[in-house]
């Protein structure tokens, strides 16, 4: 350990000597200022949860920095949490940092040991226990939201959806056994391993929760991502697309980037490739307010239609398909949402192609 740190440092200070070092010029990111513009809406300033789950101290210390940065990486697909694909992975591990610094935490270390259990008598258990919270599947109640509409009133969390994929591709079994068997204090979630069930229940319930993230296999997921594009000729050069989709946007009223998100550098890319260009017409600083009014709003955060320019010069517009999107949802009232938003894309891109 000591030798290896030794090491370490004498490397470090060979490859300064030598110039090789890289230049300190590019500053980390800020992890603070990163959670206070893509966070805070809906997890609030101080991480007492609003739209978003409470992120408290308490629930930290059964928190690993991998859940946290693989939470942040996949979203919930599906839920109001979005995926922040486009942040860097420096910048990733500086909220993580953030939330840990703040938290006065660290890492929780549950071995990373797969749970093996009776599917079979998990989902009876789970039937049993955990429906009337988590929803059938474990895809959440009829809500779409972290969160109850009436929060503002009795500060009732509502459950998170459990059978989700992005909750269960960020969590470990380690994580999940002790949630079950722990529960979360101060909340609904209560401490099944003492209250009744024996730990081979809770690794049945385990082996159950990941079989539901099973049914949804990565590549039939891959598959209806790439259903999921919209791409259209415009008949356009690249400079005019974009200023013609813009104009379209904002006549149907929606807010268009850039705004503060991009000067924080959230979207790095945006400046990087000048023919490719993302119009994001959503946007996180509204968005609290927008899903006090109507949490189902909170689909509408995809929002995005990328205009690029290929290597013939023939300029696109590709864009998600929400009815393909909406088939993820697992709630009839988003997916008609989504059928809506979905209508509105196509008026807009047939305005700018036309
Ligand atoms: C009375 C309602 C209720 C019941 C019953 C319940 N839960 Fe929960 N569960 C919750 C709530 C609320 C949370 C979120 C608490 C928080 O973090 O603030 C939660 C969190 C969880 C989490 C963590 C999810 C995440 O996003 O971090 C898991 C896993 C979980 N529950 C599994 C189960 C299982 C398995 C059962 C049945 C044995 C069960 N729950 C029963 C309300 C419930
Ligand atoms: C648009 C709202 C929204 C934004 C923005 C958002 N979250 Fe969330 N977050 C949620 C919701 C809602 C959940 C609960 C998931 C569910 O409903 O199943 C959640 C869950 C989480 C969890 C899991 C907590 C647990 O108990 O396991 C973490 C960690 C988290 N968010 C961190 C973040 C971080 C860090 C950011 C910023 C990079 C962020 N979130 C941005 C809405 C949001």
């Amino acid at each position: 350990m000591c030798s290896t740190m030794i090491g370490k440092v004498t490397l470090h200070a060979v490859l300064l000597a030598a110039g090789l070092q890289a230049p300190v010029a590019v500053a980390a990111p800020d992890g603070k200022a990163l959670f206070e513009s893509a966070c805070v809406a809906c997890h609030r300033q101080d991480g007492q949860g609003g739209i978003g789950l409470p992120l408290t101290e308490k629930k930290f210390v059964r928190l690993s920095d991998d859940y946290l940065y693989k939470t942040i990486r996949n979203g919930r697909p599906g839920r109001i949490m979005p995926a922040f694909d486009r942040l860097s992975d420096a910048q990733v591990y500086a909220i993580v940092d953030y939330l840990r610094t703040w938290s006065g935490t660290e890492s929780f270390n549950g071995a990373e040991t797969v749970i093996s259990g009776d599917v079979a008598n998990g989902q009876k258990l789970f039937a049993g226990y955990c429906v009337n919270c988590h929803g059938p599947a474990g895809m959440g109640l009829d809500k779409g939201t972290g969160q109850s509409y009436s929060r503002e009133r009795d500060f009732k969390v509502v459950p998170p959806a459990v059978g989700n994929t992005g909750f269960l591709r960020s969590a470990s079994d380690a994580m999940l056994k002790d949630v079950i068997t722990n529960g979360r204090r101060g909340t609904l979630m209560a401490a099944f391993g003492k209250i009744g069930l024996n730990e081979q229940n809770v690794n049945d319930l385990v082996a159950y929760l990941r079989s539901l993230q099973m049914q949804l296999s990565p590549p039939q997921e891959e598959k209806m991502m790439s259903d999921a594009s919209i791409i259209v000729d415009s008949p356009e050069n690249f400079d005019t697309t974009l200023e013609n989709l813009k104009q379209a946007l904002s006549g149907y009223n929606f807010r268009v980037f850039p705004d503060r998100l991009l000067e924080k550098g959230l979207f790095p890319e945006w400046e990087a490739n000048k023919k490719q260009m993302t119009i994001r017409y959503c946007n996180f600083n509204d968005l609290y307010d927008m899903l006090k009014i109507d949490p189902r709003l909170g689909v509408g955060l995809p929002c995005r239609i990328t205009v690029v320019e290929r290597d013939d010069g023939q300029v696109q517009l590709i864009a998600m398909n929400m009815t393909v999107i909406a088939r993820l949802f697992n709630n009839d009232q988003l997916r008609d949402y989504a059928v809506d938003l979905d209508n509105i894309q196509r008026q807009i891109l047939e305005e700018v192609t036309f």
